[in-house]
């Protein structure tokens, strides 16, 4: 397990992930938009803020994705089918892990992967009172890279990758091609995959979810900064920083931007980078599909989709794939 805490190399020689985030952080960071990756939200205080984002009145994804699961979830449960290994990608709260397992027929193990390890494993703990029979194997990793699914005890008919959330919509389309292969080599053969996607829906309902009247997410978005600092040896001063949310109508994307308030520089371990004012970092990219445009991707790394549930409102989607 790659820890992430040391620097130097790992033990196969390859940059430790450390070294790794570092040099993707300065890559990021010497672009004309300045970038950094939304993978650095979710330590521990990140974590807690995107669960508070959850519960937003604006915030729609979570509270309608749940939705459409109470609503369907034993047809769902019909597709899977029995016996399946649960390998899921990133994980939250546990209370739609807690939902699927719970449809499921004899669900065989639970595989959950994130790249938060101590998250990874205080969730495990909660749902192990929960399913007392089912074997957990959480692992501790980046999991847009390849990975060993671990051995379970039992057989299993099938392995189910579970992507909830439309965290997908994280990634550029390219680069969100590429995670779906991974979950495809991940999923192994008869292998399925029920990921939510989130669909494309008025500007207004999109901008004011992701710049919520509380002031949530801003806190999310500047907490990035502070870890950077903690973590990474940055000097950000946060007051110098403050959060934006604008819809892209040409990407099909909202973006989260940090705004320097100021000319000014910071530095990242031993580089400097210079910010004007009102230049900004974008710090996440959360793409909003049409059904075509998703169906396109998966069948571009191998999938077919095979049932679409949405809400009334048809603003959020959970898809049903197989490998082709
Ligand atoms: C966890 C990536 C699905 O894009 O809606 C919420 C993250 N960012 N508010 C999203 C997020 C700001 C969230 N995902």
């Amino acid at each position: 397990m790659d820890t992430g805490a040391t620097g130097g190399t790992g033990a196969a020689g390859q940059p430790s992930s450390r070294s790794r985030d570092l040099a993707e952080i300065h890559e990021g960071m010497s672009l004309a938009q300045k970038k950094l990756s939304p993978k650095y939200f979710y330590d521990e205080h990140g974590s807690q803020l995107f669960e508070a984002i959850c519960e937003l009145p604006e915030y729609y994804p979570t509270r309608t994705e749940i939705g459409i699961m109470r609503d369907f979830l034993p047809e769902m449960a019909r597709y899977i089918g029995p016996e399946a290994n649960v390998i899921e990608f990133g994980i939250g709260s546990g209370l739609k892990t807690k939902l699927l397992l719970d449809a499921l027929e004899r669900p065989v193990a639970f595989i959950p992967v994130d790249i938060s390890g101590e998250h990874l494993l205080e969730t495990v703990e909660a749902l192990r009172s929960d399913f007392p029979d089912l074997q957990m194997l959480p692992v501790a990793t980046d999991f847009t890279r390849p990975f060993p699914v671990p051995e379970t005890h039992a057989e299993s008919r099938r392995n189910l990758v579970y992507f909830p959330g439309s965290t997908i919509g994280n990634f550029e389309p390219e680069a969100a091609i590429d995670l779906l292969r991974v979950m495809y080599r991940e999923a192994g053969e008869g292998g399925c995959l029920l990921i939510g996607a989130d669909l494309q829906k008025d500007i207004e309902v999109l901008e004011r979810a992701y710049n919520d009247s509380q002031g949530i997410t801003a806190r999310f978005n500047l907490n990035m900064l502070r870890r950077l600092n903690g973590e990474y040896g940055a000097d950000f001063e946060l007051d110098n920083f403050r959060h934006n949310a604008v819809y892209n109508p040409h990407d099909g994307r909202i973006e989260m931007h940090l705004v320097s308030e100021k000319d000014q520089q910071v530095s990242i371990g031993e580089h400097e980078y210079s910010l004007e004012r009102n230049e900004t970092i974008c710090s996440e990219y959360s793409y909003k599909y049409t059904l075509p445009q998703f169906a396109d991707m998966a069948a571009q790394a191998g999938f077919t989709v095979k049932k679409v549930w949405t809400d009334s409102k048809g603003w959020f989607s959970l898809q049903y794939c197989e490998r082709r």
